[in-house]
């Protein structure tokens, strides 16, 4: 049903598990079905991502798109990371994601989103 990496991501996701002392960590979940993905941070002195993880809990598009996005985010600054579009989720998934798998897929768009917009907003 899905492309071999996809499955291949989510049974083993890249990048998994956590970062104690992360700069930005945050958790989005689909209340929908409850899957989750949590997203960790650490960056470097000029803003730039230097380490990610992710705790992720789902099914396998959600599960495979935080993969995919972890592997894209280090060595980004946040302004580039909090410019990821939908569109480009979807193009690393590289099948079409319809109306209700679209959730799934940017499930790990919104942990990065919304954790962003957390540290920016608690910035003095
Ligand atoms: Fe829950 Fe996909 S079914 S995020």
């Amino acid at each position: 049903m899905y492309r071999e990496f996809i499955l291949d991501h989510y049974k083993s996701p890249r990048n998994s598990g956590s970062i104690e002392n992360a700069d930005i960590i945050h958790k989005e979940v689909n209340p929908l079905c409850g899957d989750q993905v949590e997203i960790f941070l650490k960056l470097n002195g000029s803003g730039t991502i230097q380490e990610v993880k992710h705790l992720s809990r789902g099914c396998a598009i959600s599960v495979s798109s935080m993969s995919l996005l972890s592997e894209t985010l280090k060595g980004k600054s946040l302004k580039d990371a909090a410019g990821i579009r939908k569109e480009d989720i979807i193009g690393m998934l590289g099948i079409p994601v319809g109306p209700v798998r679209i959730k799934c897929a940017l499930l790990c768009l919104y942990a990065l989103k919304d954790g962003i917009v957390k540290y920016e907003s608690a910035k003095p």
